[in-house]
């Protein structure tokens, strides 16, 4: 449930421009936002090249954001992804620790979601259908029966309008996206809006903003797959996890939660202590012989809609730290079971099982169809306003 505030003045205006122009005007404001924001990029230290061409001759760019401490974090309009985050370790020596590729190709090619934006639902929705009212809405499986990461077409193939913004010493990139009603099989047109900010204290902060003209789910995440060793070509497993839930929801052999709320007391899903990820990553248990290691929503502890710190990933061998600030109820840890050594790393040979892991801020996977799950339903009139952050340190 979001809370209901009065339209923005941002989104009145994105939906009247989007509801009013058409392509090719659309086209010519962000020529026009282009040349004006190129005099605030050189007050601030975003830098935009051509990354690639889409079959359809859409020009897909890259933006880099900097900051004062040498952090460098790479987004395409395509799927508004992250492909790349360089970041020095202890001893100074900057490496990525994020898995992408350096074609675009890459990313229109099957690949599973590296650093995209998840839309319209992160995470799966049980045989891709859900109701609201007397209406159900089929959504088109593209997991077996579920419906995943928002579709076969979600959001982390779409090209988002990128804006690049003046905040201080603060570098802030705009992502505007507008789904159709319909589209995937969701209902109502959606105007999102994510706001991806890198500050000096090596915060990336990303908002999500979205509203619908008629009643809709949503659960928007970022799918980036950290290695914060900077060597894709071993596995997260050393590192050690801290999750602050004291629970988790078990899933049925196809993913799908049961419903059930498990205390993580005694489970090899006990993150509540930092913990190395191989040591039960293995382990002779059911929950985890089904998501192939962790592939698991943990239920975060902390109030909903407060931002607090709700996991924290350390690798000793190179000082490096990441710690993910939330205002959302859940964070799905997934441990890159799926890798499987096929898929080109830039660096350098494949991307290997648990070569990245990912921790994605969210709502509960098929909530939609599970009513004693906090309700992922977005009515005209409300707003969804969610808050994530990444916060980078060397310890
Ligand atoms: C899911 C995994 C899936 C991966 C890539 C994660 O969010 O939990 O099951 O394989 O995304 O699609």
């Amino acid at each position: 449930m979001y809370k209901i505030t009065k339209y923005s003045y941002l989104f009145s205006t994105f939906l009247l421009i989007l509801a009013t122009t058409s392509c090719k005007e659309a086209k010519k404001v962000e020529t026009e936002n282009t040349t004006e924001t190129a005099e605030q990029m050189s007050a601030q230290p975003i830098s935009k090249s051509e990354f690639g061409t889409l079959p359809n001759g859409t020009v897909v760019d890259k933006y880099t954001l900097t900051n004062a401490n040498g952090i460098a974090i790479d987004v395409i309009s395509y799927g508004g992804r992250i492909t790349a985050i360089r970041m020095p370790d202890k001893n100074g020596k900057v490496e990525n620790i994020t898995l992408g590729f350096d074609k675009l190709k890459d990313y229109l090619a099957d690949n599973p979601y590296f650093g995209a934006l998840i839309g319209r639902y992160g995470n799966r929705i049980a045989n891709a259908q859900f109701s609201i009212g007397e209406n159900t809405y089929k959504l088109g499986a593209n997991n077996g029966t579920n419906n995943l990461h928002g579709g076969p077409e979600g959001f982390d193939r779409a090209v988002w309008k990128v804006t690049p913004k003046a905040d201080g010493d603060k570098s802030v990139l705009v992502l505007e996206y507008y789904s159709k009603d319909g589209e995937m099989g969701y209902p109502g047109n959606l105007a999102t809006v994510v706001t991806y900010t890198l500050d000096n204290d090596n915060q990336f902060e990303i908002n999500y903003e979205a509203e619908t003209d008629k009643a809709t789910v949503i659960n928007l995440t970022q799918h980036a797959y950290f290695n914060l060793s900077g060597d894709f070509s071993k596995p997260i497993t050393d590192h050690k996890v801290k999750i602050d839930a004291d629970s988790f929801l078990p899933v049925d052999e196809n993913l799908i939660p049961t419903g059930e709320i498990r205390n993580v007391s005694g489970t090899p899903f006990d993150f509540t202590q930092s913990k190395t990820v191989s040591k039960e990553i293995d382990a002779d248990n059911k929950q985890i012989a089904l998501g192939g290691g962790y592939d698991h929503c943990w239920v975060l502890n902390g109030v909903t809609g407060n931002l607090r710190t709700s996991a924290i990933a350390m690798h000793a061998a190179s000082g490096r730290k990441l710690e993910v600030l939330t205002t959302e109820p859940g964070i799905q840890f997934y441990t890159g079971n799926f890798l499987d050594g096929t898929l080109p790393n830039p660096a350098g040979g494949y991307y290997g099982k648990r070569s990245g892991f990912c921790l994605e801020t969210q709502h509960y996977p098929d909530s939609p169809n599970q009513p004693k799950f906090p309700s992922t339903k977005l009515e005209p009139g409300e707003r969804y306003k969610t808050t994530t952050i990444f916060k980078f340190s060397i310890e």
